[in-house]
């Protein structure tokens, strides 16, 4: 290597290694998979111990790079293998980490409920009174003084968790049986436009971004364009979903979606409406704005109620996937409210 060239290996960063690996030769792809190993290592403490902010950011976009990219099939344009073991590794090493991390977080102290009906006020109720709800200031901003460019970039920052949310139901499917998976699939069937492809809620919402002018390719492509509670956010449904002994996580996380959505979609669809769109415009948002009570709803009746009756043992975790899901979209919300409500 001549002194012009840069070293790959010490050049780019968790999610730049497992891009590069497998383009050049199988002697450079080697060192490359040596080099994201040793990255995880180093990583791990910064990003899950010591609070570094750059470190957690590397982490999350890396953990976000290969989930999105390895639940495409390998037909698709985007796809890259990502499941060579050592990218398998570390990726797992990572999201370990970071869920040790908030499990000692949310899991110490946590007391919830154990009997169906208790569980589900509970829910209810922390999640209506949570600091991420309708009355974070974010919603007034949005709903009252932002620019069309503004909410732009707030739906385009959405994104990563919004464009996986049907594949995300889908992954909790397999092996859940009986009403829950009545529920699950009524809920997967919304996602699937009740069979009608122009109004599966993928469509809907990359029409929504095509009138806005998003990219709607973006998501998969400049995965560095997002802000790191947005990534999280996106991860930690992929983390829950995809991993079965993390399933009463992800059944919490989507119970505190479903409940919080509509009121603040609303907001945003009065802020868009300020700035000219149209109803048609954002089919995608006053579509949640109804689904999304029955979704919330049946959740709780139907796969959450079950669950405390047979098992309630499991309801700290399911308390743990809810606390997880609100802290992570207050973060968001500070974030966006930082910093768009500054450039004004
Ligand atoms: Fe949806
Ligand atoms: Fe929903």
């Amino acid at each position: 290597m001549t002194q012009m060239e840069v070293d790959p290996t010490t050049a780019l960063d968790m999610a730049g290694l497992a891009r590069a690996w497998g383009t050049g030769s199988s002697a450079e792809s080697l060192e490359l998979l040596d080099a994201l190993a040793a990255r995880a290592d180093e990583l791990i403490p910064l990003a899950f111990e010591q609070g570094d902010e750059a470190a957690e950011l590397e982490a999350q976009r890396f953990l976000y790079e290969v989930f999105a990219h390895r639940i495409l099939p390998p037909w698709s344009p985007h796809w890259r293998d990502y499941e060579h073991p050592t990218i398998v590794e570390a990726h797992r090493k990572v999201g370990d980490a970071w869920l040790a991390k908030d499990r000692a977080t949310y899991g110490a102290g946590l007391e919830v409920p154990t009997s169906p009906k208790g569980f589900g006020e509970w829910a209810v109720e922390v999640c209506e009174n949570h600091a991420s709800g309708v009355t974070h200031p974010l919603f007034d901003f949005l709903a009252e003084k932002a620019t069309y460019d503004q909410l732009v970039t707030f739906q385009a920052q959405e994104t990563p968790f919004d464009i996986h949310f049907g594949d995300l139901v889908a992954l909790l499917l397999p092996g859940i049986h009986g009403g829950r998976k009545i529920e699950l699939s009524h809920n997967f069937w919304d996602e699937m436009g009740n069979g009608t492809l122009e109004r599966t809620h993928r469509q809907l919402r990359l029409d929504m971004m095509t009138r806005v002018g998003i990219p709607g390719e973006a998501y998969l492509t400049d995965v560095d364009s997002y802000w790191v509670e947005e990534l999280r956010m996106a991860n930690m449904y992929f983390q829950t979903s995809s991993l079965r002994s993390l399933a009463p996580q992800s059944v919490g996380m989507l119970q505190a979606t479903e409940l919080v959505v509509p009121g603040r979609l609303d907001r945003q669809i009065e802020g868009w409406r300020r700035v000219g769109l149209t109803d048609k415009d954002m089919v995608y948002l006053l579509e949640h704005v109804v689904v999304d009570v029955e979704h919330a709803e049946g959740w709780l009746n139907h796969v959450i109620a079950p669950l405390a009756e047979e098992r309630p043992d499991m309801l700290l975790e399911v308390g743990i996937g809810i606390m997880r899901r609100l802290d992570c979209a207050l973060a968001v919300c500070d974030r966006a409210h930082r910093e768009l409500a500054s450039e004004q």
